[in-house]
C-alpha cells in the first residue's frame, strides 16, 4: 500500500506495461532482425524504414498496424513470427502535403506478401481514396509468402482492384527497390508512375529460371527486367534512378507536379511576370534546312520557367518527348516531338508513350502544351503489324477525351494524320499556335508532287528539273503556316522568342476551363 492508501501494484503495473510497449516497438523496429539488416545493406539497399525516413517530412510519418503478425499456420510459420509482418504502413507529409505510404521490409519472409501484409497495405488505400491524397509504394518483396498459398494470390487481388479503383483518382506512385516479381507486377503496373532503382530492383513476370527453361534463352535477372531493360526497351517504369536516394529524390519532384487528387489542381508556385520574357534565342532553333535535326528540349527549356522541366520516359521512344513544367509557376504536361530522333515521326511505341502521359494529365487537371514537329506516322510491316493502328488511334483519342486546358505550338511540320493528332484544333485543342517555319500539308512537298503530278513529271523532258519545279510549287503553297492560319485552325502565328509570354497569358485565360465530354459509363479507348 502507498502513504494514499492504494495498492502499489496499479503503479507498477502500469509501469511494466509503457516498459512491455516500449520494448514492443523496439522489436518491430528491428524487423527480421539485425542480422539481415545487415544484410540489406551489403547488398546496396536501404530498410524499409530507412527508406520512409528519406522520403517524408522529418517527424511527419505516422506508423499503423506496426503490431500486426501473419496468422498462417503451415510449413513452420506458427513459430515464426515478425511484428509488422514484413511491411511498414502509414501517413505522413512531403513538402507539408499528406501522403500513405507501404513500404515493404526485405529482411522480414523476403518482403514476401501474407494475407496479413496484403490487408495492411489496403488499410492505407482506402484511407487514402477517403481522405483524397498520394499513395506511395515502396517494393521490396520476394512475391507471394509462398507457405501461405491462395491467401497471398487473394491478398494481392485486393491490392490489384483497388490500384483499379484509385486510378484516376488519386495519385499512385510505385518505386521498384528490390525485387519485384511474378503476378506481384500487377500492381505496380496499374499505378500512375513506377521507378526503379538500377543494379538492385527488377521486374519480370517469369524469372529467368522460367526463361531458360521456357524459351531456351540465357538471360540475367538485370538483363531480363532491371531497371535498364524497363526505362529503354519495354517502357515499363518511367525513370530509372542510379541508386535509392535519387529515386527518392525524384518521387518528391513527380509529387510537386501534382495535386492530391482529381477533385484539386497542383501546387502553384509564385511567379510575377518579368519585363523580359522573351527568348530571342528561340527565333534561331529552326535549322535552315527543314529536313535538319535540333533538339525540341531546346525550345521546351526555352519556354518554361527556369528548371522547371522533368522528363518522363526519358530513355523510351525518344522520338518523342514527354515530361512535366511549370509556367509562371503552374503545373503542365508536355508532349513535343523530337526531330532529332527519327525525324520525330510518330511509331508504335511514341504513340502509346504520349497517349498514357495525355490521360495522366487530364486525370490530374495538369493542363497540356504539345510541341509538333512531325513529319507523320512511321511507315512499315514492323509497324503495321504491330498495330500503329490502334497505337495511333490511342494518342488521338486520348487527347480528343482530354478535358483540361490544351494548347499547341507548331515550330515546323505537321503534315498527314499526325497533324489532326498531335492536338489540333479539330479534335479539341483550346489555342493553335504556329511558328513562321512552321508546314502544314497533307504531306512532305516531294511525296505530295510525285503522287499528284506523277503522269506530268514522267512524260517531261527532264523528269527530275519538272519534279523540283512541282515541289518549288507545293512548298511555296503548303510549306507555311498560313493556309492554316487562313482557316482559322491557327490561331495566331507568333514568333518564337514571344511564345513563352504567349502561353503565359493564354495558360492564365485558360485557367478556369470548364469542359465536359458526353455522359458515358466509360470510354472505350483502342487499348
Ligand atoms: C516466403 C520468402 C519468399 C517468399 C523470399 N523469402 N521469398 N519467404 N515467401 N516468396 C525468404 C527466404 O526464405 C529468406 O528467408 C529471405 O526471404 C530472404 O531470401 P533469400 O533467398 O535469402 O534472398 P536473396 O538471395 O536476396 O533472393 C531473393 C529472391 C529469392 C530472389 C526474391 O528469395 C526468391 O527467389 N524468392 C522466391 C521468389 C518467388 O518465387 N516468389 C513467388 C513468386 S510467384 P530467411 O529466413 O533465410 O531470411 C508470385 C505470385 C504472385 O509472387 C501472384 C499474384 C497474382
Amino acid at each position: 500500500m502507498n502513504e494514499n492508501n492504494k495498492p502499489d501494484l496499479k503503479v507498477t503495473d502500469a509501469q511494466e506495461k509503457i516498459e512491455i510497449l516500449k520494448k514492443k516497438n523496439a522489436i518491430a523496429l528491428l524487423g527480421g532482425g539485425v542480422k539481415r539488416i545487415e544484410a540489406q545493406h551489403k547488398k546496396g539497399k536501404l530498410t524499409a524504414r530507412e527508406r520512409i525516413d528519406l522520403l517524408m517530412d522529418e517527424g511527419t510519418f505516422q506508423e499503423l498496424d506496426k503490431f500486426v503478425m501473419h496468422r498462417a499456420k503451415d510449413f513452420g510459420l506458427d513459430k515464426e513470427h515478425y511484428l509488422g509482418d514484413g511491411v511498414v504502413t502509414g501517413y505522413g507529409e512531403i513538402n507539408g502535403r499528406l501522403v500513405y505510404v507501404f513500404s515493404q521490409d526485405f529482411t522480414v519472409f523476403g518482403g514476401s506478401l501474407s494475407e496479413t501484409h496484403a490487408e495492411k497495405i489496403c488499410k492505407i488505400m482506402d484511407m487514402a481514396m477517403k481522405n483524397g491524397a498520394p499513395v506511395i509504394g515502396l517494393n521490396d518483396s520476394g512475391g507471394a509468402r509462398i507457405q501461405e498459398g491462395v491467401n497471398s494470390l487473394g491478398g494481392y487481388a485486393d491490392l490489384f482492384y483497388r490500384n483499379t479503383l484509385a486510378s484516376g483518382v488519386i495519385p499512385q506512385i510505385s518505386a521498384i527497390m528490390g525485387p519485384c516479381a511474378g503476378g506481384a507486377v500487377y500492381s505496380p503496373a496499374i499505378t500512375d508512375f513506377i521507378f526503379m532503382v538500377e543494379n538492385t530492383s527488377y521486374m519480370f513476370v517469369t524469372g529467368p529460371n522460367v526463361v531458360k527453361t521456357v524459351t531456351q534463352e540465357n538471360v540475367t535477372a538485370e538483363e531480363l527486367g532491371g531497371a535498364s531493360a524497363h526505362s529503354t526497351k519495354s517502357g515499363v517504369t518511367h525513370f530509372a534512378c542510379s541508386n535509392e536516394l535519387e529515386c527518392i529524390k525524384h518521387i518528391k519532384k513527380v509529387l510537386s507536379y501534382l495535386p492530391q487528387n482529381c477533385e484539386e489542381v497542383a501546387p502553384i508556385y509564385p511567379y510575377e511576370i518579368q519585363d523580359n520574357e522573351g527568348r530571342i534565342e528561340l527565333n534561331n532553333l529552326i535549322p535552315e534546312n527543314p529536313n535538319h535535326p535540333y533538339d525540341i528540349r531546346d525550345a521546351i527549356t526555352g519556354i518554361v520557367d527556369e528548371d522547371s522541366f522533368l522528363e518522363i520516359h526519358e530513355n523510351y521512344a525518344d522520338n518523342i518527348v514527354v515530361g512535366f513544367a511549370r509556367i509562371a509557376g503552374r503545373s503542365i504536361g508536355l508532349v513535343g516531338n523530337q526531330p532529332q530522333s527519327m525525324a520525330g515521326v510518330l511509331d508504335n511505341h511514341a504513340s502509346t508513350k504520349a497517349a498514357r502521359f495525355v490521360r495522366t494529365c487530364d486525370s490530374f487537371n495538369v493542363p497540356l502544351l504539345v510541341l509538333v514537329d512531325v513529319p507523320g506516322f512511321l511507315p512499315g510491316t514492323d509497324q503495321e503489324w504491330n498495330g500503329i493502328i490502334s497505337n495511333g488511334a490511342k494518342l488521338l483519342y486520348a487527347f480528343s477525351e482530354a478535358t483540361v486546358p490544351r494548347i499547341t505550338v507548331i515550330t515546323r511540320k505537321a503534315y498527314g494524320g499526325a497533324y489532326d493528332v498531335m492536338n489540333s484544333k479539330h479534335i479539341g485543342a483550346d489555342l493553335n499556335f504556329a511558328w513562321p517555319t512552321a508546314e502544314i500539308a497533307v504531306m512532305g512537298a516531294k511525296g505530295a508532287s510525285e503522287i499528284i503530278f506523277r503522269k506530268e513529271i514522267a512524260e517531261a523532258e527532264d523528269p527530275e528539273a519538272k519534279l523540283q519545279e512541282k515541289v518549288d510549287d507545293y512548298t511555296a503553297k503548303f510549306a507555311n503556316p498560313y493556309r492554316a492560319a487562313y482557316r482559322g485552325f491557327i490561331d495566331e502565328v507568333i514568333l518564337p522568342s514571344e511564345t513563352r509570354i504567349k502561353l503565359i497569358k493564354a495558360f492564365k485565360m485558360l485557367e478556369n476551363k470548364v469542359d465536359k465530354i458526353p455522359r458515358k459509363k466509360h470510354g472505350n479507348i483502342p487499348l
